[in-house]
């Protein structure tokens, strides 16, 4: 019979007998996927594996030391830790428009990653987290037949222009079975478990130009959200949940003040593949409860909306 703990043996075997000695990177993104990749290998082949951290300025509160804290700390991985957030950030500026942010942010991802490859004197192997939907679906991400929606920067291109080989564990694997596997691999649940999130991160959850100042003002929204989600016991229901600064200001009153502050938008869905996704069914009690803790807490804040488009018509995020 099948176990995941007889797919783990069969996969590091499998893995070893690919590799011999040579030497493989692995980009890593604080995601599932790159992070099960990653301990799997590295059960496999110890320090013959370096995982590559670009940290591109766009991430959550509090994520790019906790994938340094896990991946050095916890499992002894070798991790370069690249903090890029002023080159993607300056290379962002003024950028408004979803197509050109996302072109952006996936060349500088690729530029970055072999510049530290590079500095490592390259190696044999690259190893990405690719799941089975991936292979099956490389075509088009959104699932457009024949037009793209958005271009998804974090497949592709790299492993051609590096002419490595793939070392690709996942890729029989759909995302429940690779958190299965995560587990059995002692993975934290904070990780495992962990929404998806895009590739180019906070910068599409802030319409139009972003700068520090909103992603600071985005990273405290989301944190609250998604500290009521867990708190509620809500997190594993849902499949996505987070905060979208809105490009906008609106009036308000605090106290006995005029306010005039940015508006923000929350969004939640239920979905088995990300291709089509169901608004979660929130009560009003917890929404409000969410709304006036934000706009209590983040200053800067002082309107709060929920989007309550399904997709399709709305794709999962703004951007
Ligand atoms: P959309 O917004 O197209 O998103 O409905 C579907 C799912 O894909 C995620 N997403 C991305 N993931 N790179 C990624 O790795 C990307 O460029 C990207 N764009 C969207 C999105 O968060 C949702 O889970």
């Amino acid at each position: 019979t099948w176990t995941m703990a007889g797919f783990r043996d069969m996969e590091i075997a499998r893995i070893r007998q690919q590799v011999g000695s040579g030497r493989v990177i692995c980009g890593l993104s604080g995601g599932v996927d790159s992070s099960v990749a990653a301990v799997l290998i590295h059960e496999a082949i110890g320090d013959q594996l370096t995982c590559i951290f670009v940290d591109p300025g766009i991430l959550r509160a509090g994520e790019a030391d906790e994938v340094v804290k896990t991946f050095r700390g916890r499992f002894n991985i070798k991790l370069i830790h690249r903090d890029a957030s002023d080159l993607f950030l300056s290379a962002l500026e003024g950028v408004t428009d979803p197509e050109v942010k996302r072109k952006t942010i996936g060349r500088l991802f690729v530029e970055v990653f072999e510049e530290e490859a590079a500095k490592l004197g390259g190696a044999e192997f690259l190893a990405q987290g690719t799941l089975y939907p991936d292979v099956i679906e490389s075509v088009s991400f959104t699932g457009g037949p024949s037009v793209t929606i958005k271009s998804h920067h974090n497949v592709g291109g790299l492993p051609d222009r590096m002419k490595m080989q793939l070392v690709e564990p996942l890729r029989e694997l759909f995302k429940d079975e690779v958190r299965a596997l995560g587990r059995e691999l002692g993975i934290p649940e904070a990780i495992v478990g962990r929404h998806p999130f895009p590739g180019p991160g906070l910068a599409i959850r802030i319409p139009g130009g972003i700068d520090r100042d909103k992603l600071a003002l985005l990273r405290q929204v989301d944190t609250v959200f998604l500290e009521e989600i867990r708190g509620a016991g809500l997190y594993d229901a849902i499949w996505q949940a987070f905060a979208v600064l809105l490009p906008v200001r609106t009036v308000g009153v605090m106290g006995d003040g005029r306010t005039y502050d940015y508006a923000c938008a929350l969004r939640a869905v239920t979905s088995t593949d990300g291709m089509t996704a169901d608004v979660y069914p929130f009560d009003i009690g917890f929404l409000n409860r969410v709304a006036s803790r934000i706009v209590n807490e983040v200053r800067g804040i002082n309107r709060v909306t929920y989007d309550i488009t399904s997709k399709p018509p709305g794709t999962i995020e703004w951007e």
